[in-house]
């Protein structure tokens, strides 16, 4: 007979809630589920009493990949500040919660996020006005404008977006626009009523998309010894997504800038943008004179003036016949750039609009050094971070990046006139959009 081992008990070590759960819920969860946090109205973490009653719901955002939101998936480079679970993180926490979620502490004990490392001094740009938003209006996306009033030159080495009235924002995308821009900014803001403007996936400036910020995150910092140049005059315009199911009152919703004045030269921090194309045509079952897609460019063209769509498949050798039979619903697009700043990589983003569906960025693709850098299977709007890869990530002149996006109609609002979709700026317009942020090698 062989011998049996007897079945192995478990410690509370290994499976208990306050050694392997609890830290992860603290470093996946909680900066966003404490009490003032984006999702603390949907699900309210204060106690580890709060796991438990409401178990059930979590394993059901946590199954689904609604929660933690992290968008990227395991097929590109490890992040620094991911969100995401590991396997064997989601792993135990799904594990402890079906075998019936037992506490091996208090109900009562604290479940607190980690104090974030603050700023250094940072300097605390208010908006130029509040925003008193809409009320019972569920998405409200606003361009904020925020002037640091810069007399001189500075080195822009870390960022906090600080959201007033967390309840109602939901997160924010940040752009930098120069100096030179300011009156078209102040033009912008007097024309919609209320504090900014109405703007989505782009804020109409030339700008420079710098930072996705999703509430619950760390502050951005540049590595040491680098930092973005600002020039006086300078300014930032967020573009912040309001979610009015709830009406606190007028969002002052801050940004924090740490600022280097100091007379040493910092490295500069480059933010490559990447543009490639976005061409959609009508699908099954949708016909009308906008899906003809002159008719669609004139449209376009005559809301923004200037739409870039035709030179970004130009420069990507493609026309749009390429995209013709992409007539069943879903559309995508493929373009090798060369790099077009050497250096150290800091983060990668990628960026479209409503109709995204998944996202890739690949250095020097079909090589033995090919790498993915980020990977999106199923593309949220929502959740849009600078991923920071843990290692160390260098471009070299001659390296090539490759952008692929893809698009689904059905996830276009079925109330809009059926109509040819290509790059531009408007809500309903979309893109395939992705900066590179590098610093400099030695
Ligand atoms: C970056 C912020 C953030 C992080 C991190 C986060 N959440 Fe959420 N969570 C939200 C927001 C915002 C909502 C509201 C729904 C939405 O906007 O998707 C939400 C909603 C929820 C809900 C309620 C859904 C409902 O039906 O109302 C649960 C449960 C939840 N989150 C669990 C978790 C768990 C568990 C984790 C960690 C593993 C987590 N969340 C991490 C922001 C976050």
């Amino acid at each position: 007979m062989p011998f049996e081992h007897p079945p192995l008990e478990p410690t509370l070590e290994e499976t208990g809630f306050a050694t392997v759960v609890a830290p992860i819920l603290l470093d996946h969860c909680a900066s966003c589920h404490n009490p003032g946090g984006p999702g603390s109205t949907h699900w309210y973490l204060s106690t580890a009493r709060d796991v438990v009653e409401v178990s059930p719901y979590i394993v059901e955002q946590v199954v689904s990949g609604q929660m933690p939101p992290w968008p990227a998936s395991d097929l590109g480079v490890p992040y620094a500040k991911s969100l995401g679970l590991t396997a064997d993180e989601f792993d135990a926490v799904i594990g402890w919660l079906e075998a019936g979620a037992a506490l091996d502490v208090d109900e009562d004990t604290p479940m607190f996020a980690a104090e974030l490392a603050a700023l250094e001094d940072p300097l605390v740009v208010p908006p130029v006005e509040p925003y008193g938003g809409e009320s019972g209006r569920y998405d409200d996306y606003r361009c904020l404008v925020y002037q640091p009033d810069l007399d001189e030159g500075a080195w822009l080495t870390g960022y906090q977006f600080v959201a007033d009235q967390t309840e109602v924002v939901h997160h924010a995308l940040g752009y930098l626009v120069p100096a030179r821009e300011w009156e078209d900014a102040l033009a912008r803001d007097a024309r919609d009523e209320g504090s900014g403007w109405e703007c989505f996936g782009g804020t109409g400036l030339d700008d420079t998309f710098v930072v996705g910020w999703a509430p619950g995150q760390l502050p951005g910092r540049y590595p040491d010894g680098s930092g973005l140049r600002l020039e006086p005059g300078d300014f930032f315009v967020v573009q912040v997504h309001y979610h009015y199911d709830t009406r606190p009152g007028p969002d002052a919703s801050w940004l924090e800038l740490q600022l280097d004045h100091g007379s040493t030269e910092l490295e500069p921090v480059t933010i490559s943008q990447y543009l490639t194309p976005a061409e959609i045509p009508c699908g099954p079952g949708e016909a009308g004179p906008l899906c003809d897609r002159t008719a669609a460019m004139a449209r376009a063209v005559g809301e923004f003036g200037v739409v870039p769509a035709d030179l970004i498949n130009l420069q990507c050798r493609v026309s749009p016949a390429d995209f013709a039979d992409m007539t069943d619903g879903t559309a995508w697009s493929s373009c090798d750039l060369p790099v077009m700043a050497t250096g150290e990589i800091i983060s990668v983003l990628g960026h479209m609009h409503a109709l995204g569906a998944t996202y890739r960025m690949t250095l020097n693709p079909d090589t033995d050094e090919e790498l993915v850098l980020l990977d999106i299977p199923d593309w949220d709007y929502d959740w849009q971070y600078n991923y920071e890869p843990a290692q160390s990530i260098v471009l070299k002149r001659g390296d090539v990046l490759r952008f692929e996006c893809s698009w689904e109609r059905s996830r276009r609002d079925p109330d809009l006139e059926p109509a040819y979709v290509l790059w531009s700026f408007g809500s309903d317009d979309e893109m395939c959009f992705s900066t590179v942020v590098t610093r400099p090698t030695p």
